[in-house]
């Protein structure tokens, strides 16, 4: 997720902007930039690296009059979506005339064309963004017209996401703002505004806040604010009071960015899943695999390697790729793999699965398998990152930076990649177009079952008030909710510092059932899906060992209700689907029986969030 800063007002705006982009510093990016309005001219740095880097361009390339004249002002940090994290790509973006200067959250669907019209027309791009291609659309509109009018055109001939600021050269003492998807927030100040995509880059300066809703433009003074729609028809906002203090700003208004980060998922999951789906072809367009049918029918074999999380990704989508494409897969905790002198032949596909993408054993994973010759693929949530390099080719989650050291986000957006690679896979094997198209439709309902389950957040809460006392648990599921199973005792490990442990549900007679007694909780994973009438004798072993039994089921199914203590009733899914509600319900419960504990949830004792180390 980018961040966007900007200031229009009496006080020297380069030091507001630095100063209120460090506030975006926690969401994590990989660049950072700004333009500033002078003598008619507008002025800009930007920088791969940290704002720290760019501060220390300003001092060392820029004058004092511009260190402190320039009183209006756009600043942006970057997470790699489109390109990688290089100069060239960070923001803002000029357009054509280098008279506007643009920055940009989110990802225009249709810059692809929006570009190939513009070099039609002349224009030449400085970078791999879809942004610069924006600033040049709204630059060209605006030799027709005046800005706002360009800018409300543009917003109606552009698809996609994006919270927008631009400064004019031409226009010193004001800020053109757009929002469709990505936040955009303007602060009211005396005799001064600001804009950000976060309050928290601005809570610090004024509480007075107006929210943009998708599809307003706004025009912003240092003494008023004109907001518009996009067929530029004025407009009221009502201003809000901002009831955070900054630090509570920095995470949305949750108390953990853990939490910010299991609520997020429907958007994340919209956002994995935006111009991925072909129902028409009853397919998935996966563009970053860079694979044709022909080389996609010759896999012999799929490996998924990973590590923790992502290695319960890659248990899921092995399944995907045996039910739906009929390809033989494997999974393998990627320490092991790099060490066993694994075979692989050129008919293998090695999936590297890290949300990082720095792991370090997934990346020796990935050098192990090209040195043996294997076809590689990555799927990682950081753009430009190692695995995304080493791989040369994979998709992206688009999930937006993840902060909480225990995955959330970022593995329901793995399932949902695995999910439509297996479909993409299918179609190139045995799955048929209405198939295909079905299972597309069911991946399309994926941000609104999330949703749904989060509507549970309460309900989880109080139930983990029952179990936070617990030394001990063990998740056990089948098929699907296998995997399910292992994740969710890792969240609950690793953030409540319960011993947890996931175990295949048919496992527990052989050995783990002795340790079950009234002290020992038992999760089960008993939806309404294949297994699930197995998981009802499982249940019985737990209950006749006096152990209390909390079953996540599908909503209706009173049967398994009646045999367990207590339940989450999570909404009937696709069984392919199932994996990820599930999953989010498990989120909740760590982290309300680690709340409850008075556990630190973002940072875990003993743990990083990018193992970069063996
Ligand atoms: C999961 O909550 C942990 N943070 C950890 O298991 C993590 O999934 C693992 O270290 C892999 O990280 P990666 O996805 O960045 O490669």
């Amino acid at each position: 997720m980018c961040g966007i800063v900007g200031y229009v007002g009496p006080r020297p705006a380069v030091p507001l902007l630095l100063s209120n982009l460090r506030r975006l510093e926690y969401r994590g990016y990989d660049s950072a930039g700004l333009a500033v309005l002078e003598d008619g001219t507008i002025h800009i740095l930007k920088t791969p690296g940290k704002i720290q880097r760019l501060a220390e361009l300003v001092e060392r390339e820029w004058p004092s009059r511009l260190r402190q004249g320039g009183s209006c002002g756009i600043a942006h940090t970057r997470w790699a979506t489109h390109g990688p994290p290089t100069r060239e790509n960070a923001h803002p973006h000029l357009d054509a005339s280098g008279r506007i200067a643009l920055v940009h959250n989110g990802i225009i669907d249709n810059y692809a064309d929006l570009r190939r019209r513009l070099v039609a027309r002349g224009h030449t791009f400085a970078s791999e963004t879809d942004t610069e291609v924006l600033a040049h659309w709204i630059g060209e509109l605006a030799r027709e017209s005046d800005l706002l009018a360009a800018l409300c055109q543009a917003l109606r001939d552009v698809e996609g996401t994006l919270g927008i600021a631009l400064v004019c050269a031409s226009d010193p003492d004001r800020i053109y703002v757009a929002r469709r998807g990505s936040p955009v927030v303007i602060g009211v100040g005396d005799q001064e505004t600001f804009v950000a995509s976060d309050p928290a880059a601005i809570v610090a300066h004024t509480k007075r806040v107006i929210y943009l809703d998708d599809d307003d433009v706004a025009v912003i003074t240092p003494t008023y604010v004109d907001v518009r729609t996009i067929h530029n028809v004025p407009v009221s906002r009502a201003v809000a009071e901002l009831e955070w203090d900054i630090h509570a700003a920095e995470k949305g208004g949750y108390p953990h960015f853990m939490l910010k980060e299991i609520h997020e998922q429907p958007e994340s999951l919209r956002n994995t899943i935006r111009g991925r789906l072909d129902p028409a072809g009853g397919t998935c367009k996966l563009g970053g695999l860079a694979m044709e049918p022909r080389e996609i029918a010759q896999f012999r074999r799929i490996v998924l390697v990973g590590c923790g999380t992502s290695l319960h990704a890659g248990m899921v989508g092995r399944m995907y790729f045996e039910d739906l494409a009929d390809i033989p897969a494997y999974v393998e905790q990627a320490a092991e793999f790099r060490y066993r002198n694994p075979i692989l032949t050129p008919h293998d596909l090695v999936v590297a699965i890290s949300q990082s993408g720095e792991t370090a054993d997934t990346i020796a994973a990935v050098r192990e398998a090209r040195l043996k010759g294997a076809a590689l693929a990555g799927i990682c949530n950081v753009v430009g990152s190692t695995v995304a390099r080493e791989t040369g080719r994979g998709v992206y989650l688009h999930a937006g930076p993840e902060i909480g050291v225990a995955s959330t986000k970022a593995f329901s957006s793995q399932v949902a990649v695995l999910l439509m690679m297996a479909v993409k896979f299918g179609r190139c094997h045995r799955l048929s177009s209405e198939e295909g198209a079905a299972l597309v439709r069911e991946i399309e309902r994926l941000p609104e079952l999330a949703a749904r389950v989060l509507e549970l957040n309460e309900t989880i809460a109080r139930l983990a008030e029952r179990y936070a006392d617990y030394l001990d648990a063990f998740y056990i599921g089948r098929g699907y909710m296998y995997p399910v199973a292992l994740e969710g005792a890792l969240k609950l490990k690793e953030i409540s510092y319960i011993h947890a442990e996931g175990y295949h549900a048919a496992e527990l007679k052989h050995g783990p059932i002795a340790l079950l007694d009234p002290q020992t909780p038992v999760v089960a994973l008993a939806l309404d899906i294949p297994g699930r009438d197995k998981m009802l004798g499982n249940i019985q072993e737990c209950r006749a060992r006096h152990a209390p039994v909390l079953a996540l089921i599908t909503e209706g199914d009173e049967v398994v209700a009646g045999m367990a203590q207590d339940v989450i009733r999570l909404p009937r899914c696709h069984e392919l689907l199932a994996p990820i509600p599930a999953t989010i319900a498990l989120q909740l419960f760590a982290y309300h029986v680690a709340r409850v504990r008075g556990c630190e949830i973002d940072q875990p004792r003993n743990l990083a969030k990018s193992v970069t180390v063996e």
